[in-house]
């Protein structure tokens, strides 16, 4: 399979590259460096703005989603939560991510209202029976370094959400899966592994991509 990735003079085409090949790992290595870098020569202040524009775009593609999975920002991440206060207002019930206490790391849910206890550490924590898995979220609003516009989605590389959302296998609907992105977070053509769960929308400060595949394109 060829994969296209965008180099910094522009677009360079890779032949043959194999989807498990390392090629692939080291690709999504480079690709991180660089986006996370244009992130952050947007400045504050414009990540600031782009990110409450996204936020009014992403309001009307959250229909009717009861309960949605949203995140708070860390480093130069958009920053949801001019969404996540209309959307709380409107009635919808949101949810934050928790790094589970299992060796998978598999994402658990919390409500961003919660009620916290302060564990034997001193550390505040959600108490336990209030949290959920992702697949009894409707929809999941998720933070990323890359995509393109066929979906595929470059996160910061931990795997989280892919582990997270392995369940949603080929045809799976739920949660739906929303990108909140700046626009130059766009790449042309993205390197997919067959892990990496595809993204229902993108939507970034400028548009909504829509339609976008929603099922793994590799079988399991
Ligand atoms: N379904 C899965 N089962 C087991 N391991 C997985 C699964 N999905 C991803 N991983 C592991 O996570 C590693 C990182 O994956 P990847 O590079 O796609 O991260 P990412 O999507 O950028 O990260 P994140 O979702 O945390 O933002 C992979 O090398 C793989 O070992
Ligand atoms: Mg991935």
């Amino acid at each position: 399979m060829n994969l296209r990735f965008e180099a910094k003079d522009g677009t360079a085409q890779v032949e043959g590259a194999s989807i498990f090949s390392p090629e692939v790992s080291d690709e999504k290595r480079r690709l991180r460096a660089t986006l996370r870098q244009r992130r952050q020569r947007l400045g504050a202040g414009a990540r600031r703005r782009l990110s409450v524009r996204a936020c009014a775009r992403a309001r009307a593609v959250v229909g009717r989603a009861r309960r949605i999975g949203a995140y708070l920002p860390h480093g130069a991440e958009l920053d949801p939560t001019w969404l996540m206060r209309r959307l709380e207002r409107a009635g919808h019930v949101v949810y934050v991510p928790l790094v589970g206490r299992r060796a998978d790391q598999v994402l658990r849910f919390t409500p961003w209202r919660a009620p916290f206890l302060v564990n034997r550490y001193g550390i505040r924590e959600p108490r336990r029976r209030h949290t959920i898995k992702a697949s009894q979220l409707d929809l999941v609003i998720v933070p990323l370094v890359g995509f393109d516009e066929s979906g595929t989605r470059l996160g910061q590389g931990g795997g989280h959400y892919d582990r997270t959302l392995a369940h949603l296998g080929r045809a799976g609907l739920r949660p739906q899966r929303i990108g909140l992105a700046f626009a130059c977070q766009q790449v042309p053509m993205l390197p997919r592994d067959r892990h990496d769960v595809p993204l229902t929308a993108v939507v970034t400060e400028q548009r909504v991509f829509r339609g976008l595949r929603t099922t793994y394109t590799h079988s399991h």
